[in-house]
């Protein structure tokens, strides 16, 4: 078939289920709230949505951990309502677009369960290795701490986990095991999906004996499979998560024939302040360096793949409190960012309540923490030497939790999320920051989010969204950012001011003899003399004429 390639003119929405919309009254958000929320989405204008898994799950990691991949948690609702969604998306336009967790399913998928039991089909879907529980096979660590290696009683051998034990390892290199999988794809895509969203795929050419995990030999061989016996045969978008791919490997994944994917999601202007402890200890932020990796990316993929662009999802600290100021400039910094995103060539990611500048939570003590990545680092850093204060410093700062606090709709209690009690309780901040209060707010940043959506559907800008050229402007300001994008005569200027700061820049740094403003934070660029200025966190998009 060929590629229509929608995607590169649309705008993903990224929903986290359990913290959506609750529509029974449990606590936890479900597919029947999603339905009952899709004209809220369609007024945003977003194309596509992204759900994080509903599949049936133990929950050990929030739907990451698949015990039936051709079925809903009852937690979230029936194969019904999931039909009924794609349906109702379908009918306002929106494509729907489901988690794929092909790298590790749940120990308690019937093939795991079969596995442990010495069932000599599917024993080797997953990684097995023979020994004695005393000799662990070798020093790879799991994502979520530890060991990636387990002994298991049953089948007295070890098996592979690269994130929690409750999440073996699927066997890539089992023709039989793949082939399930993409009949299982073909089934949902069959049901009108709209597309995957590939967790941790750079993971499934792993080699653990020599120790490669991201980025082994077989992978892309596999996903060129994957995408030939399934992907292929449907219009559909496919994005994968990878955060170890450098261009070289995205180039490869998006390549413009279609071979792979449609895109990955890279991670390095995420880890630019990432340190030797990885998230957990990080540097300030360097808005230079993470231009500088944005240009990168611009430059590499032009015309030989696609990005994906975004600051936030359901594992991130939320973006506002991590690249921007959730205090005193918390609607003008959520604006920037966005409109600093949203203006470079790719697909735009936007995650369920950064639309509204919904901000990061506070954790007091090690109980109130929901997440397992959290808790059990914890636990590992505080072997490392980390007192309690240090660790719970950090959870504050970039754990998961913080992405998935209810969505706040109004300001009624429980921030109109549900009727019982929440699974993970509402920022405190709802009544101030809330669905309700922006929608018709025009200085809001539902408002900016919608305008800056509208954009790139706008006929006489769509063009130059999706395929203009990139020309850095200010690339090496330590605060101020600014490009171009350029087709067939017109041109579009975005800048902006990453600082509380206000900034002066000669007008003669940017290009237009004269500007007429398309988009901004204050109104107006600010001009005085040979200077324009920038505001704390100001920031506008331009025709140059
Ligand atoms: C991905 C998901 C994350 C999950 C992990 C294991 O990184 O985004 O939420 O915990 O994979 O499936
Ligand atoms: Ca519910």
């Amino acid at each position: 078939m060929k590629q229509t390639k929608w995607w590169k003119d649309s705008v993903v929405y990224q929903i986290y289920p359990r913290s959506f919309q609750d529509s029974n009254g449990d606590g936890i958000g479900d597919i029947p709230g999603i339905i009952s929320r899709l004209d809220y989405l369609k007024e945003l204008g977003i194309d596509v949505i992204w759900l994080s898994p509903v599949y049936r799950s133990p929950q050990d990691d929030n739907g990451y951990d698949i015990s039936d991949y051709r079925d809903i948690d009852p937690m979230f609702g029936t194969l019904s309502d999931m039909e009924e969604l794609i349906r109702e998306g379908n009918k306002r336009g929106i494509r729907i677009v489901m988690d794929l967790v092909a790298n590790h399913s749940s120990d308690e998928h019937a093939w795991f369960v079969e596995a442990r039991k010495g069932n000599p089909k599917y024993r080797d879907y997953y990684i097995w290795r023979e020994g004695t529980p005393d000799q662990v096979p070798n020093a790879l660590r799991a994502s979520f701490g530890g060991s990636a290696w387990e002994w298991d009683e049953q089948a007295g051998a070890w098996y592979l986990h690269l994130f929690s034990k409750k999440q073996p390892d699927l066997n890539w290199e089992n023709p039989a095991m793949r082939h399930d999988l993409y009949d299982m794809i073909n089934w949902w895509l069959d049901k009108g999906l709209g597309g995957f969203r590939l967790d941790v795929v750079e993971l499934i050419g792993k080699v653990p004996d020599r120790m490669i995990t991201a980025n082994g030999p077989r992978l892309h061989e596999y996903v060129k499979e994957m995408s030939k016996e399934a992907f292929q045969k449907h219009d559909i978008v496919t994005v994968g998560e990878t955060w170890n791919a450098g261009p070289e490997e995205a180039k490869l994944y998006s390549a413009p024939d279609g071979s792979e994917l449609s895109m990955i999601f890279q991670f390095e202007h995420i880890c630019q302040s990432h340190t030797q402890f990885g998230k957990w200890k990080q540097n300030p932020k360097d808005f230079r360096a993470i231009k500088h990796i944005m240009t990168k990316w611009q430059n590499e993929l032009r015309g030989c793949g696609w990005n994906s662009l975004f600051w936030d999802n359901h594992d991130l600290p939320r973006a506002v409190s991590a690249f921007g100021d959730e205090g005193k400039y918390r609607v003008e910094s959520a604006k920037t960012l966005a409109l600093y995103m949203h203006g470079l060539q790719g697909t735009p990611y936007v995650y369920q309540g950064e639309e509204l500048g919904m901000t990061n939570t506070h954790f007091n003590s090690p109980d109130e923490v929901m997440d397992i990545e959290s808790r059990n680092m914890y636990h590992e850093l505080g072997e490392l030497g980390w007192s309690s204060e240090e660790r719970m410093a950090a959870i504050n700062m970039t754990g998961r939790d913080h992405a998935r606090t209810p969505v706040q709709w109004d300001d009624t209690e429980n921030a109109g999320f549900t009727q019982g009690t929440p699974w993970i309780p509402v920022n405190p901040n709802y009544r101030e920051i809330n669905a309700k209060a922006q929608v018709r707010d025009p200085g809001s940043v539902f408002s900016f989010y919608k305008a800056l959506i509208a954009l790139r559907r706008d006929p006489g800008w769509r063009d130059v969204l999706r395929d203009g050229t990139y020309t850095p402007l200010l690339d090496d300001d330590e605060h101020l950012f600014g490009y171009a994008r350029a087709l067939n005569g017109k041109t579009l200027l975005f800048a902006g001011n990453f600082s509380g700061e206000e900034i002066r820049l000669p007008q003669k740094r940017l290009p237009g003899e004269r500007r007429e403003l398309l988009l901004s934070v204050y109104g107006e660029i600010r001009t005085e003399g040979e200077d324009i200025v920038f505001r704390p966190y100001e920031s506008w998009a331009a025709v140059c004429l």
